[in-house]
């Protein structure tokens, strides 16, 4: 048995003695030429013998039930084998770390597109044109499908502190606004795919998931099988941002029909399906109350809003998480209300709660400070709360006002003008700022390393969405070990290995990276007894020992053998006794078109601290990501509903728009600043992902009315609302 590390205190800082030095470094990722020469192998990619193809059929009311299904109107499709129609079929994907079956509704419809069948055919294209195809009879009662207008609302429960009503009253300044945020898709490049095979009793899943831990639970739960004959592989999975937490309905339809054909069966979902059929982002409502002395100091700061999912559904963004630890105030209230609506079901989106609460508290706090007159910087720096402000834990590592001071230096900052005063022919020039946070975790993570004479290997069931994971790993096990990362060999994505934290929640890293580092410190330990030397002398660096006078090949050490241990973490006491987040600054310059409100982001800085950087490079690549995330959450992204059956409209990446490379400029700067979390884990680092977006839609709107002089509260900023509100203003 493998004892669990739990972290109940702080840790050595052992990373900033090893000697390797490739930790932090910005190393290429090993799995990078795979993927640029198509050799990195996707889900749908290997197909084993005998596979055949199998496309979701969805339902076309909203709510109801299936009552007939049709199979006569498909029966001349060369090559079709089968419908398969299962009371197991899941209505949407798991959520976040379920480790169960979410809802299996049997013939009840809660939306419009729901996965009611798979039709499965020896080819791809019968399959597709046999689920376009096949008849489907519905029974139809009344849905409510806008949030505007549903009655079914669920108030939960209040965060409230101080005195509300003398904070509010007894103010200099008052900002009381309202902002609105659309529903988000995930929009990951690799579509959602499942390819199940049957060996006996043992269920072999290959899956587009992030992870494996718990959806080898839930698929298990799901199919009504024990866990342990679910074997679940991932070795890549092309982009998740939350999508992919959960098992999926694909993966449940293709288990169940390659049951039923004896064949293996591959499941891909068309683009319009992930978009209609996989956890959106919850569109929100957000009020904002924000009073302060004519100082600046915040008296009071309200964060309340509404959000949406399917009836049933438990996750709830948490709109307001980083309002209630960014600022301090005498009184603060943080409420909360779930409606239920018949829309593809709700779930975690890259950074649910700071994604779109960030950028309405950042730009609301942009709105006190121009009541105020004040820098917006000033402001911020004025409200830094000594601890957490709801629960009192100290932070653990809190550098925002470094991110602040740091980040409007190196901007340039001081160059901002009045509201309207910057112009260059009809563009409108001006620049904005918002701070970020992110709560970090740890999350309970195992992985075994064994070396040998021919190196070390690494094996976990974790994931690498994209993210940099081989990499990471690499460097973690590389610096602990004294090898080359050449040396280093990272097996992934299955399982069958020591079960990891999977990728989600920006605690990827930190988890798995913490028990191959844990795992390593046990062989490290064991190279020392074989040295003679004490554990702490023991100093390890291309592939030689040495301690206590003594020196030695690892090999001579080895003799031979190879070393195997596994170590587990999982979170203890720091979690409680401290605050950890991840914080930063955004500033941004965007010019906005006079006549045509079209804003152009013309640069952005974006400085992080995020505890010990375990590789530069994936690590800027997060928050680069992630700012561009927020630049199109700003000015964007837009998933819109039929108002009357509440199918999703901008189902493909040509109507739901992201930031393209013609959005984003050049000049796309991240700084991070040296910090080390000691509450955090035992390599002192934090999430870094979701970091980036924080905020970073809220700096784009703010240098929108500093360029224009109008606020935009119902977000994207597209050009038809830039256009209303200077008309509106006069300009
Ligand atoms: Mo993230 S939204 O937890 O993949």
């Amino acid at each position: 048995m493998t004892q669990t590390f739990r972290m109940d205190k702080p840790q050595p800082r052992l990373l900033d003695e090893t000697r390797q030095g490739v930790i932090g470094t910005p190393m290429d990722r090993p799995d990078g030429p795979l993927k640029v020469s198509g050799q990195a192998t996707y889900t749908a990619d290997a197909l084993p013998e005998g596979c055949v193809h199998g496309m979701l059929v969805r339902a076309t009311v909203t709510r109801g039930h299936l009552r007939d299904i049709d199979r006569d109107s498909i029966a001349d499709i060369p090559g079709l084998l089968a419908v398969v129609r299962d009371p197991r079929f899941l209505r949407n994907p798991a959520q976040g770390m379920a480790g169960e079956a979410p809802d299996q509704p049997g013939d009840r419809i809660d939306y419009h597109g729901q996965p009611v069948a798979l039709v499965v055919a020896e080819t791809f294209e019968a399959a597709r044109d046999g689920a376009l195809r096949l008849k489907l009879r519905f029974d139809s009662v009344a849905a409510e499908v806008d949030p505007d207008h549903a009655t079914e609302v669920e108030p939960q429960d209040p965060t409230e502190s101080g005195d509300w009503d003398a904070a509010w009253s007894g103010a200099a300044h008052q900002v009381d606004v309202v902002y609105t945020t659309p529903c988000h898709a995930s929009a990951a490049m690799e579509p959602h795919a499942a390819v199940a095979e049957w060996q006996g009793d043992r269920l072999i899943l290959r899956g587009a998931l992030q992870m494996l831990r718990f959806n080898r639970k839930e698929l298990a739960d799901a199919v009504g099988i024990p866990p342990e004959q679910v074997q679940i592989l991932a070795p890549y999975v092309g982009g998740g941002f939350g999508s992919k937490l959960g098992i999926g309905t694909e993966a449940v339809a293709a288990a169940l029909a390659a049951r039923e054909l004896g064949r293996p069966v591959r499941v891909v979902m068309a683009r319009q399906t992930v978009f209609d059929a996989v956890l959106r982002r919850t569109e929100t409502r957000q009020h904002l109350q924000l009073a302060a002395d004519a100082e600046g100091h915040l008296l009071a700061l309200g964060h309340d809003d509404r959000v949406s999912n399917l009836p049933g559904e438990e996750f709830a963004e948490p709109v307001s998480s980083a309002s209630q630890f960014l600022y301090g105030a005498r009184a603060t209230r943080f409420r909360q209300d779930m409606v239920r609506v018949h829309r593809v079901g709700a779930g975690s989106v890259r950074a649910p709660g700071e994604a779109v609460g960030v950028i309405a508290i950042e730009a609301a706090m942009d709105e006190l400070a121009d009541a105020l007159g004040m820098c917006p910087v000033e402001l911020r720096l004025r409200n830094l709360p000594d601890q957490h402000p709801v629960t009192g834990q100290p932070f653990s590592a809190r550098a925002l006002a470094g991110c602040l001071r740091e980040g409007a230096k190196s901007f340039g900052w001081s160059d901002r003008q009045a509201p309207g005063a910057r112009q260059e022919g009809d563009w409108l020039i001006g620049m904005g700022m918002a701070s970020a946070a992110r709560p970090n975790m740890l999350v309970k993570s195992a992985a075994r390393v064994r070396l040998s004479a021919e190196g070390a290997v690494v094996e976990t069931d974790m994931t690498d969405i994209g993210t940099g994971t081989y990499a990471v790993l690499t460097q973690v096990a590389a610096e602990m070990l004294g090898l080359p990362p050449g040396q280093v060999t990272v097996k992934l994505g299955d399982t069958d290995l020591p079960g990891a934290s999977g990728s989600g929640g920006s605690f990827g890293a930190s988890s798995s990276g913490s028990a191959v580092f844990l795992a390593a410190k046990k062989i490290r330990d064991r190279l020392a007894a074989k040295l003679g030397c004490a554990p702490e002398d023991l100093s390890l660096q291309d592939g030689l020992a040495r301690g206590a006078n003594l020196e030695a090949p690892i090999n001579d050490l080895l003799a031979g053998d190879v070393f195997v241990e596994e170590a587990e973490i999982k979170g203890g006491k720091t979690a409680e006794s401290h605050f950890s987040a991840g914080f930063g600054a955004h500033f941004c310059e965007v010019a906005v078109h006079r006549w045509t409100g079209e804003v152009r982001l013309r640069r952005m800085h974006g400085t992080f601290a995020m505890g010990r950087v375990l590789n530069e490079k994936t690590a800027r690549s997060q928050a680069v990501g992630g700012m561009i995330w927020g630049v199109g959450s700003a000015l964007h992204e837009d998933m819109s509903h039929d108002p009357r059956t509440g199918h999703v409209v901008t189902r493909d990446l040509a109507n739901y728009h992201i930031a393209a490379h013609a959005d984003i400029p050049r000049d796309m700067q991240v700084v991070f600043l040296e910090e080390r979390d000691d509450f955090a884990n035992p390599l002192q680092s934090k999430g870094v992902g979701e970091l980036g977006i924080s905020g970073a839609g809220g700096a784009v709107l703010n240098a929108i009315h500093n360029a224009c002089g109008v606020r935009i509260r119902d977000i994207p900023a597209t050009p038809d609302r830039v256009i209303a509100a200077l008309e509106a203003a006069g300009r």
